[in-house]
């Protein structure tokens, strides 16, 4: 790498997404899964990926790394992987960056995995295809990305296939097979849903120790503010195929401007409750993405709803700082959002959305 490339590397992102739309063919019309979402990652740096189920998290991490489903497309905008553009490659065209440049972590270890293939054959698969290893070098590299991946016995794991492995220990696997063959960019998509809240700590420690090692970028998919706080350096809050905000993480939990992100945050599994209990749901359901409601789709769910917020979109507002934006027309702290929330609480209203116990 010459000094210009360095120098280029440094202050520009590793990958970015610019106003990138992602649409599904479905009986029902066009899905806007994807719909404008713009983020950029620098070299060595975690973006938290949060929101609902169904608010386009995965669509948004398999549009940059090029694995949509056949009836999936990239409309409109742009994906850059070091300021090259790759959207709308051919997998062909894309045999390069997966695995040795980009990897991802799939949310579903147990159908990621070939259940009838050895967890050795698995991982040394990788490393022979991309890297060009005789396999026998790829098997003793891949007993130790298990070893790094803190599987134990790890020459014994090679031999055995995924049903043999705890949840846990098939997640560290997914792992291993992601980071085999070095790549810049790692997507973890929701890598520890399944799991109690013990291993999902250290899975999570293991990824941010493999980041700072490796000074690779991570784009980290949850739908729990909670599980993402400690881990990411920002955070991009979506809904409804958009980011409806986004912020280095301190600010996002410091100075909340969407309502939608206030009431996630409420929702937050507590650390002391079973990992799948919540203490509250934020109440009514995501919106339709075939026929999206007309103005801010987060209005019909809003505590703090007024007229407008129902009839006109909202454009992306800066808040204090210029990395911090988000889509609200009244948002949290604003006379209008006070007023409303005074309301709520002398009706008594406040409980539901506010999660409360
Ligand atoms: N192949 C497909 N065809 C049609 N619609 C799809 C397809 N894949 C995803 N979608 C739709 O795109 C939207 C976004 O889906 P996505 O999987 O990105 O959600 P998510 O945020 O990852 O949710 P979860 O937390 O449940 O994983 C959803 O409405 C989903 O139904
Ligand atoms: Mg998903």
């Amino acid at each position: 790498m010459n000094q210009s490339d360095m120098v280029r590397s440094e202050h520009e992102p590793l990958v970015e997404t610019i106003d990138v739309k992602t649409h599904f063919k479905t009986a029902r019309g066009i899905a806007r899964a994807v719909d404008g979402v713009s983020i950029q990652i620098r070299r060595g740096q975690s973006l938290g990926v949060v929101g609902e189920s169904g608010s386009g998290k995965t669509v948004l991490s398999r549009s940059i790394m090029g694995l949509l489903p056949r009836n999936g497309v990239i409309r409109e905008g742009s994906v850059r992987y070091q300021g090259q553009e790759i959207g709308n490659r051919s997998d062909k065209e894309m045999q390069s960056i997966w695995g040795r440049e980009m990897a991802m972590i799939f949310q579903d270890p147990m159908t990621s995995l070939n259940p009838v293939m050895k967890v050795g054959k698995q991982i040394s698969e990788s490393l022979r295809k991309n890297l060009g290893m005789s396999s026998s070098e790829a098997l003793a590299v891949a007993e130790k990305l298990l070893h790094d991946v803190r599987i134990p016995e790890p020459a014994r794991r090679l031999n055995q296939y995924p049903h043999e492995l705890s949840g846990g220990m098939r997640q560290r696997v997914m792992i291993a097979i992601a980071m085999a063959c070095g790549p810049n960019m790692l997507f973890a998509d929701e890598p520890t849903t399944a799991l109690d809240v013990t291993v999902q700590a250290q899975i999570l420690e293991l990824l941010s120790e493999q980041k700072r090692d490796r000074n690779m970028s991570l784009l980290l998919v949850t739908h729990n503010l909670g599980v993402v706080a400690g881990y990411t350096d920002e955070i991009a809050v979506m809904y409804g195929g958009k980011v409806v905000e986004k912020a280095p993480t301190k600010t996002l939990f410091a100075n909340t401007k969407m309502p939608y992100t206030e009431a996630l945050l409420s929702s937050i599994p507590r650390l002391d409750q079973p990992s799948h209990s919540r203490l509250s749901t934020i109440p009514g359901r995501p919106p339709d993405i075939v026929h999206p409601p007309k103005g801010c789709r987060f209005a019909p769910r809003c505590a703090y709803v007024r007229d407008l917020c129902l009839n006109e979109e909202p454009e992306l507002q800066q808040a204090d700082s210029p990395d911090h934006t988000y889509r609200c027309f009244y948002p949290v702290g604003s006379p209008e959002y006070l007023e409303r929330r005074v309301e709520l609480t002398r009706k008594g209203e406040l409980v539901a959305s506010e999660g409360s116990n």
